[in-house]
């Protein structure tokens, strides 16, 4: 029970992304045993501390499961062909398998373009229109990591999906439209009935307050209160805004409270989001190397 008497399960993030790179550190294994050395390249543009503490993370931990991670970095000042070059090198380089570009990148550039550039099969984090309509068809590729990595998150803590009335807070690109999507597929982990809510929708609460599962994924700090949940719902807290390094939920803690399980303010699906880049990694590799 925590401080404000809630009783809420807590749906953690880091166990689900312990077995995800489990699974991720097993394929690696069987790759190197069959020769081939899965490598995920990464790509930082300009000076920003924050995007460069991101890549070295990233970098560690690709080392840690025994990937080769070729990097280039590129100055502030680079032109938008200068990326694509480097993306197309990377497009005809066969033994790199994955590719990640580290966004944001500064303004003058245009991701969307870049992401255009880049061979869909080595997109890593699942963006790339091609991902996205092999997700809206059902065909395999990767799948966009946040939306990939609450599927698993709800998977793993028993939560029933199938058959149940999920409502995401926000329609963007990288979260409430890709998961939207996700869920609705036929499959175990999802199958749900899925409603997807935005600022079309004026009394989106009319929405919130009925649904079994509830994932805010606008971006708007606190914008999730107790009313809008329905009292034993599950709240997964997708959508965060930083000031500086200081995290805001769009889910109020006080959600807690109403909610039979939640995800927790840090710690929730961000583990996930990065443990699914890195299954996106290998499956990348297993399928160049006809393993897949
Ligand atoms: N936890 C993680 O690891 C992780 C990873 C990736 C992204 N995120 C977070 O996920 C969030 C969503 O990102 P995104 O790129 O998919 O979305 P986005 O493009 O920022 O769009 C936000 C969505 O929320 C809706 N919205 C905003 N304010 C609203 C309001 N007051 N009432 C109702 N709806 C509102 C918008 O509605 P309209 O469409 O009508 O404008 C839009 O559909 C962001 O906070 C991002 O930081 C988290």
């Amino acid at each position: 029970m925590s401080s404000t008497g809630s009783t809420a399960r807590i749906l953690a993030g880091k166990p689900v992304a312990e077995q995800v790179l489990a699974e991720v550190a097993e394929g690696v294994l069987a790759l190197r045993a069959a020769g081939v050395t899965p490598a995920l390249a990464t790509v930082l543009v300009g000076d920003d501390d924050a995007s460069a503490g991101y890549i070295r993370i990233k970098q560690r931990q690709a080392a840690e499961l025994g990937f080769s991670s070729p990097h280039v970095h590129l100055p502030a000042s680079a032109s938008q062909a200068d990326l694509h070059r480097v993306l197309e090198d990377f497009n005809a380089d066969k033994d790199v398998h994955g590719v990640l570009v580290q966004h944001p990148i500064p303004a003058h550039l245009d991701y969307d373009r870049a992401l255009q550039v880049l061979d869909p099969d080595k997109d890593v984090d699942g963006m790339h229109p091609v991902n996205m309509g092999r997700l809206a068809l059902g065909l395999p590729g990767p799948l966009p990591c946040t939306p990939a990595g609450i599927e698993a998150l709800l998977a793993f803590h028993g939560v029933p999906v199938s058959g149940r009335e999920v409502v995401i807070l926000g329609r963007g690109a990288t979260l409430g439209r890709p998961l939207a999507m996700l869920l609705a597929q036929k499959r175990p982990t999802a199958n749900a009935a899925v409603t997807v809510v935005h600022t079309g929708v004026a009394d989106w609460p009319r929405y919130t307050r009925r649904a079994e599962i509830l994932v805010a994924a606008a971006g708007v700090p606190g914008i999730i209160q107790p009313e809008h949940v329905r009292p034993g719902a599950v709240v997964v807290g997708g959508g965060v805004r930083y000031e500086g390094r200081r995290l805001l939920p769009d889910v109020d803690e006080s959600c807690a409270e109403v909610a039979g399980a939640i995800t927790p303010r840090v710690g929730g699906v961000g583990p996930t989001t990065v443990a699914m880049l890195f299954r996106n990694a290998v499956r990348a590799a297993q399928r160049a190397a006809g393993m897949g």
